[in-house]
This record gives structure tokens, sequence and C-alpha cells, in this order.
């Protein structure tokens, strides 16, 4: 039995547009995947149109839905997806679910878009993901990762992804889980992009991806490292 068989995942902020491309594209690896809202009803209603889609291509999906802090409790790495402003009120109110094996996987990207061009914001001074593993209590690690994947390439399960995923963290072995995690995504390679100071890097690539997106007019702007 491969790992994908074993893990269940879940995703805060899985009804947005970057948790349910990810939620697809994770039900279809195979695992069990929960789709977490601030709302149970329109996490269920999610998950269950997404298990929809992935069964129009031929799989099985355990895909299911639950309010957020339900979906922390349960899952063994659990993805965050909402804006960057309500993550760190999100981890808060998920302090009483973590477990001792929990493992924050980080997607946000610190950026707004108030005067109408890609601006990275640097939340006191530091990359967002350290900003927010600063908020975590010390036994539950935080890892970078899926910063650079864009939502609508995530969404369209008749393309392949194509592209690296990066992911950085200071917990060697929760990195791992994650690069593990990530390489059973069909058509993704896994890069270790180091430390998780790196994730200023990822978000700077991240912000470069709408920028370019934005000036060719195109969707799904992303990243391949050559020579590796
Ligand atoms: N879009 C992309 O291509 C992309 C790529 C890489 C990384 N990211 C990052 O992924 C994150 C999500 O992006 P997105 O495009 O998926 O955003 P989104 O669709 O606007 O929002 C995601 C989800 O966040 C939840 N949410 C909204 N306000 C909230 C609040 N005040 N408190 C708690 N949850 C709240 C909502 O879920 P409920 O209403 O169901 O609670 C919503 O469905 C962002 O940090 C973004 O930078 C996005």
């Amino acid at each position: 039995m491969g790992e994908s068989s074993q893990l269940t995942l879940g995703l805060l902020g899985g009804t947005g547009k970057e948790g349910s491309g990810l939620a697809l594209r994770l039900a279809l690896a195979g695992f069990a995947v929960q789709v977490g809202s601030r709302t149970a009803d329109r996490a269920v209603a999610r998950a269950a149109e997404l298990k929809g889609m992935v069964e129009a291509m031929g799989h099985a999906a355990r895909l299911t839905g639950n309010e957020n802090t339900q979906v922390a409790a349960s899952s063994d790495l659990v993805f965050l997806n909402t804006p960057f402003p309500h993550a760190a009120a999100l981890l808060e109110a998920c302090r009483p679910a973590w477990r001792l094996e929990s493992v924050v996987v980080d997607v946000t990207v610190p950026v707004n878009f108030e005067t109408g061009k890609v601006q990275l914001e640097q939340p006191d001074g530091a990359s967002g993901s350290e900003f927010l593993a600063r908020r975590l209590p010390q036994s539950v690690p935080l890892i970078a990762a899926f910063k650079t994947i864009p939502a609508h390439l995530l969404a369209d399960l008749h393309s392949r992804l194509d592209c690296d995923v990066f992911v950085c963290g200071d917990a060697q072995t929760a990195k791992v889980r994650v690069m593990e995690m990530a390489s059973s995504i069909e058509g993704l390679r896994v890069i270790d992009a180091g430390p998780l100071r790196e994730a200023r890097t990822l978000e700077h690539m991240s912000a470069l991806a709408m920028q370019l997106n934005r000036r060719y007019k195109i969707k799904a702007a992303r990243f391949r490292v050559v020579g590796v």
C-alpha cells in the first residue's frame, strides 16, 4: 500500500480557487482529502462537486468536507489556502486542533492588489511563511510549498501541470513528508528549495508569475529549473 492510501490531507480554505485545485489533484493521486471552510455546509457541497469532477475522469475519489478546525484536527498534513491576511487568525483558531504529528503546508502568498498592481508584502520584515510559522506552537512545523502552482492549471484536469513544485522548511522530517506527498501528483517534479527563509524567494516567484500572466495575457505562468 503506497503512502497516498494512508495519509489524510486537509485543506483549510479548500473551497477557494487554489485549495479546490489542489484538492482535485491530490484526490486524483489517491489521497483522502478533506476540504475545509468556515462553514461546514459549504465545504461539504464543494467536496461533492470536486468528487464528481474526479469521478468524471474515471477515477475513484476520497473527498469530504468539514469546518476548518475539524479538518485541522483530523488531517496529517494541513494545507493553508486562505488569502494571506486571514491566515494567522485561522491558525490561531486551529490551536486546540494540532496533534503531535501535525504539519502545516503553507500555500499562501502575501500579495495585495490595492493599487491595481501586484504588490508583495513583508509582514514583520519576514516572508509570509516565516511570519505564520512564528504563530504556531513550536511542535507544529510549517513547510512552504505549492506557492508557484497556478490555481487555474490545477483546476483543469485535462492539462498536465508540467512544472516544478518548490518546497522549503526548517523541519527536515516534515519537509521530506511534504516532498514525498507532492511527488505523488502527476506532472509535478519536486525541488528542495532549502530552509524556510527561502519562502521569500518563492513568494517573489509567485508574484512574478502573476505579473507574467498579466503581461502575456495567459493564466498559468509557472516555473521549471533546468539542469537539475
Ligand atoms: N490563485 C492562485 O493561483 C494561487 C497560487 C498560489 C498560491 N495562492 C495562494 O493561495 C491562497 C488562496 O488563494 P485563492 O485564489 O484560492 O483565494 P480565494 O479563492 O479568494 O479564497 C480561498 C478561501 O479562503 C477562505 N476565506 C476567505 N476569507 C476568509 C477569512 N476571513 N477567514 C478564513 N477563511 C477565509 C474562503 O473559504 P470559505 O468562505 O469557504 O471559508 C475561500 O474559499 C492565497 O494565499 C493565495 O496567495 C493562490
